[in-house]
C-alpha cells in the first residue's frame, strides 16, 4: 500500500471543472417524449431478489432504495421525486436483457441502478448502448470494458488485487490455488493474479472453475489436500461461497495454515453462513461495515434501523448507496428539460461525494471510481479487521494489466 499521504483535494472545484468536460456523443432529443416528467423523475432497480446471487443481490436493491428514499424525503431533486421500478431478473443474465429493456423502453427509466455479476452486466450493455441510456453498475468487477453507457461504481483489479497478492505470497506464502465460479469475472480476475504472481515469482498449483450455484466441494477439498497451496485465491460468487467455507471447516481446514483470499467475500455471505465459518480468512475491498467514519455511521445505523438489527452493509451496497447521491448530484445540475441519460452521465464525470469510505471520485475519462482499497481479515463475530489500508485514494485503471490500452473519453486505446 502507498504510505505517502497527499494533500486532500477540496471537492468543489474539480467537480466543476472536470464535470464541464463532456463525451463527445451522438443522440438524438427525442423531445417529444420528456425524461422527467411532471414531479417525477423515473429509474430502473434491477437486482435479483431470486436465484443463487440474491443472497448478495437483495442487500444490493435494499441499499439502492434507502438512498432513494432519503432523497426524496430530504426534497427529492430539484423538486421532483425518483420514482423507482423495481424489477427481479432471478440471477439469470438473459432475464436481466429482457427487464432492461422493458425499464428502458417501456418504463422510460432516465438511468438503471443494477447487477452483481459481470455476466448479467454483459448481457445488458448492448441495451445500454443500443438505446444510449445508462446502468449504473456498483459491484467490483474485473475491468477490461470501456462503455460510455455504465457508470462503473465498484472496484477494479488494480483497487484489488494490486496490493492484496503481494502481501499474501509475503505473509503466506508462494502457492496459490485458484478456485472460481464459471463465467467472466473470475477467469479475468485469475488472469490478473497470474499475471502478479509471474511477477513475484509465485506459483499457481491448481486453477478450478465450478458452474455457478455449485454446492458441492469435495473434489475440490481433495485438491486442496493433494497441492498443499500456501493460499487459496477464491473469486466463487453467491450461494457457493457458503458451500465452500462450511465444506473447508468441515474437511478439517484451517486459515493459519491455508487461508482463503477473496475479492468477493463480504458481511453478507458471512452472515449467511455463520463467522465461525470465515474467521481468519482474507478479503480485498474498499470497504468494511466496520469503517470509522461519521458517514459510515450513518449508513450503517439507517440501514439497520430500515432492515433490521442484524442487517449488514459491505462493499458492494456501500457503492450501490452512494451511486444514487451521485446520480441525485448529476441530475441537480440540469435542467429539467436537459435531463437525457446522457446529459447526466457527462454531469456526472469528476463528482465528488463523501461516501462511508471516504471521499470518492467519478474519473471522467473512464467512468468508474477512484476508490480506497483494503486488505481485512475475518473475524468470527462476522465483521472485518484492517489490516492495511492505502492512504490516498487510488485511480481506477480497468486497463492497468493490459499495458499500452487504457479507457478515456474518446473509448479505447491501444487496442
Ligand atoms: C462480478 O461478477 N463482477 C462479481
Amino acid at each position: 500500500m502507498t504510505i505517502t499521504r497527499r494533500s486532500f483535494i477540496k471537492s468543489t472545484a474539480i467537480a466543476g471543472a472536470a464535470g464541464a468536460v463532456g463525451f463527445p456523443h451522438i443522440w438524438i432529443k427525442d423531445s417529444g417524449l420528456a425524461w422527467a416528467a411532471g414531479n417525477e423523475i423515473k429509474v430502473g432497480v434491477l437486482f435479483s431478489l431470486t436465484g443463487t446471487t440474491a443472497v448478495v443481490e437483495k442487500s444490493l436493491h435494499n441499499a439502492t432504495l434507502m438512498a432513494i428514499d432519503e432523497i426524496n424525503k430530504a426534497g427529492g431533486i430539484n423538486g421532483m421525486k425518483i420514482t423507482p421500478v423495481v424489477e427481479d431478473p432471478a440471477s439469470d443474465p438473459a432475464t436481466f436483457a429482457d427487464k432492461a429493456n422493458k425499464l428502458v423502453l417501456n418504463d422510460r427509466c432516465v438511468s438503471v441502478f443494477g447487477s452483481y455479476t459481470s455476466a448479467s452486466r454483459k448481457a445488458v450493455l448492448p441495451v445500454f448502448e443500443k438505446r444510449k441510456n445508462l446502468y449504473w453498475y456498483p459491484t467490483l468487477y474485473e475491468g477490461r470494458e470501456c462503455s460510455k453507457d455504465v457508470m462503473y461504481t465498484g472496484a477494479v483489479p488494480n483497487q484489488q488485487q494490486k496490493d492484496f497478492i503481494p502481501w499474501l505470497v509475503k505473509n503466506h506464502g508462494k502457492k496459490f490455488y485458484l478456485i472460481g465460479s464459471n463465467y467472466i469475472y473470475p477467469k479475468e480476475e485469475n488472469n490478473v493474479c497470474k499475471i502478479l504472481l509471474q511477477q513475484l515469482g509465485g506459483e499457481v498449483v491448481g486453477e478450478e472453475y465450478v458452474p455457478l450455484g455449485h454446492s458441492e466441494f469435495g473434489s475440490v477439498l481433495n485438491k486442496f489436500r493433494e497441492t498443499k497451496p500456501d493460499v487459496i485465491f477464491s473469486t466463487v460468487v453467491g450461494d457457493s461461497v457458503i458451500a465452500l467455507h462450511k465444506q473447508y471447516k468441515a474437511a478439517g481446514f484451517t486459515p493459519d495454515k491455508m487461508p482463503m483470499a477473496s475479492l468477493t467475500t463480504s458481511e453478507v455471505e458471512i452472515a449467511a453462513m455463520g463467522g465461525e465459518y470465515a474467521a481468519g480468512h482474507y478479503t480485498s475491498a474498499p470497504y468494511f461495515m466496520s469503517h470509522q467514519s461519521p458517514e459510515n455511521q450513518k449508513f450503517v445505523e439507517n440501514y439497520q434501523k430500515r432492515y433490521g438489527k442484524d442487517a449488514v452493509t459491505h462493499f458492494v451496497s456501500e457503492p450501490a448507496y452512494f451511486q444514487i447521491y451521485l446520480f441525485r448530484q448529476a441530475v441537480e445540475k440540469l435542467g429539467k428539460g436537459d435531463i437525457t441519460p446522457i446529459n447526466i452521465r457527462d454531469a456526472a464525470g469528476g463528482l465528488e461525494i463523501m461516501a462511508p469510505q471516504g471521499r470518492v471520485k467519478v474519473d471522467p475519462d473512464n467512468l468508474h471510481c477512484y476508490l480506497w482499497p483494503k486488505i481485512a481479515q475475518a473475524q468470527a463475530d462476522g465483521q472485518f479487521k484492517v489490516i492495511e489500508q492505502s492512504a490516498e485514494w487510488v485511480k481506477p485503471e480497468p486497463y492497468w494489466a493490459y499495458p499500452g490500452q487504457s479507457c478515456t473519453k474518446d473509448g479505447l486505446k491501444g487496442a
